[in-house]
């Protein structure tokens, strides 16, 4: 084992970590368990199934449009896979034009009749994310497409070992992981709520938003998290990681109401997916022993999941209808389960969001950019 490892498995940090991880995986299963018992033993079809490409053609529009982002590795590669296969275009959004290419090559060889996009975009930058924007309206326009896109999944996400910051001046995990995905839904609604069909935001949340209790948290202590700074003690990586997942959810279900309950019901669904435990690169920048250790005794738990196995709750979420809005999608074949209590609280989303949104106004402003953030 190396130093870098050693020291890891001597802090208070990384116990935590393994134990609660564990037990909120563990507690997932069992809230699957209790809500359907016989589903959890057989396999059955998923029930909740919704084909958006048969409207999307019925009405002469070609195939819809779904954007998912961090679509070059694990997840959002197996998803894109999957769903170019179920009829939809993809447009990936990475940071890594070769590992774009690369990707695109592979889905138009594996999978008949693919159609495929990539675009460069950076989710923990605004600049990045604002010319994302304009190069996607630009490909709609010249492709002829509907000026409308039918399923954005804000699948790329981080777990970064130490404090780095941004362009914008954020923890780089937490502006990947959430304010990115906050920034990119905000700006796309105008192109979803276009849609002729219903359309909908799949956000790729964990279990690990579990660990947030409410003695933790309020809406402004989670705004400061975008400034996580290294101290002494070094960088809490691990609950940096939870908040992100944590204000994504909080950020899916305020959406949910502000789209459903403040506004009359709208066509556009916001969904959370949490695929469980997944052998993918998401631990990349831990030490590869301690990755390695984790993910055998997970095997050995039998919890760990391979990609195709595990995307399994986010095409679930892709392809649900639209009274499917405001669920927490986990464990595949259709099943839906309860996120923790803390995550349903309204108040600390709505703070989240009014904050969220200035600093995004602020980022605007400051880099001069032409993002219309006053539509709420
Ligand atoms: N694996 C699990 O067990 C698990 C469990 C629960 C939730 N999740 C969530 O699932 C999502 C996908 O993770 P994964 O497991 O598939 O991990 P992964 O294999 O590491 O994939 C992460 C993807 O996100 C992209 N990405 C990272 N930073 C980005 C940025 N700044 N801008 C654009 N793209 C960026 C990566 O692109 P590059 O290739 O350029 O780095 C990569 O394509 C994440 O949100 C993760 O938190 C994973």
């Amino acid at each position: 084992m190396d130093w870098e490892a050693m020291e890891m498995v001597c802090s208070v940090d990384f116990w935590r970590m393994a134990v609660l991880w564990t037990l909120s995986l563990l507690y997932s299963y069992v809230l699957l368990m209790l809500k359907e018992p016989l589903s959890f033993f057989r396999r059955r079809p998923c029930r909740l199934s919704y084909t958006p490409h048969l409207g999307s053609r019925l009405r002469g529009l070609g195939k819809p449009i779904c954007i998912i982002t961090g679509g070059t590795s694990g997840l959002g590669a197996a998803a894109a896979r999957s769903l170019a296969g179920k009829g939809y275009c993809v447009v990936l959004a990475g940071r890594s034009p070769q590992l774009l290419s690369k990707i695109v090559d592979e889905i138009m060889e594996q999978v008949e009749d693919a159609e495929v996009e990539a675009f460069v975009v950076d989710l923990s930058s605004t600049q990045s994310i604002m010319k994302f924007k304009s190069a996607l309206e630009q490909w709609l326009s010249d492709s002829g497409s509907h000026f409308s896109v039918q399923l954005l999944i804000n699948n790329a996400g981080i777990l970064a070992a130490t404090h780095r910051l941004t362009a914008d001046g954020y923890d780089q995990m937490m502006e990947t992981n959430y304010l990115g995905a906050f920034c990119l839904t905000n700006i796309l609604l105008p192109l979803l709520k276009n849609s002729p069909v219903p359309s909908r935001i799949v956000n790729v949340t964990s279990f690990t938003h579990r660990c947030v209790s409410s003695a933790q948290v309020n809406g402004g202590d989670l705004v400061k998290t975008m400034y996580y700074l290294s101290s002494s003690k070094g960088y809490p990586f691990a609950r940096v990681y939870e908040d992100s997942k944590f204000c994504l959810l909080l950020f899916t279900y305020e959406l949910h109401r502000r789209l459903h309950m403040i506004q009359s019901p709208h066509k556009i669904s916001v969904i959370a997916a949490d695929p469980g435990v997944v052998d993918t690169k998401i631990m990349r920048e831990l030490p590869p022993c301690l990755s390695r250790l984790a993910f055998k005794a997970l095997l050995y738990l039998r919890l760990l999941q391979t990609p195709e196995a595990g995307i399994g709750a986010v095409v679930d979420a892709a392809l649900a209808p639209p009274e499917a809005s405001g669920l927490y999608f986990f464990g595949g074949q259709g099943r839906t389960i309860r996120s923790s209590a803390t995550s349903y609280n309204q108040k600390l989303a709505d703070e989240l969001w009014t904050s969220s949104l200035q600093l995004l106004c602020k980022a605007n402003a400051e880099l001069k950019l032409d993002g219309d953030f006053s539509a709420w």
